[in-house]
């Protein structure tokens, strides 16, 4: 079997309301990465492409947040209407998307908010 070319980790962490650090699951649906999945199936990628339920990946003021490795691609602020372009943009094409990209000197920020983009 071909190795993987993208592992993409998507948090699906809740914590109580109103816990200081929010998190990226409220509901618990696991949604983001359901939708990841069906994208992935709907472009042949799901040999190539993993969507990995994760835990708390220690950014939860900029989440909701994934993971892309082995190219360490950190985006926040994930929505459901984000992932088809993920997929196409910077899965397929390698390109990486400023408007949701976590910047290096953002990441382990403890409780610094992404601003605008
Ligand atoms: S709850 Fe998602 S990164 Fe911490």
């Amino acid at each position: 079997m071909a190795k993987f070319t993208h592992h993409i980790f998507i948090c699906g962490n809740q914590r109580p309301a109103g816990h200081p650090r929010g998190c990226c699951d409220p509901s618990g649906q696991g949604a983001l990465r359901e939708r990841f999945k069906k994208e992935l199936a709907a472009r042949g990628l799901k040999a190539d492409v993993r969507a990995n339920a994760a835990g708390c990946l220690d950014q939860c003021e900029l989440g909701p947040t994934i993971v892309i490795y082995p190219q360490a691609i950190w985006y926040g602020g994930v929505t459901l209407e984000d992932v088809a372009r993920i997929v196409d943009e910077t899965i397929v094409q390698g390109r990486i998307l400023d408007d949701l990209l976590i910047a290096d000197e953002q990441l382990n920020t403890k409780g610094v908010k992404k601003p605008p983009a």
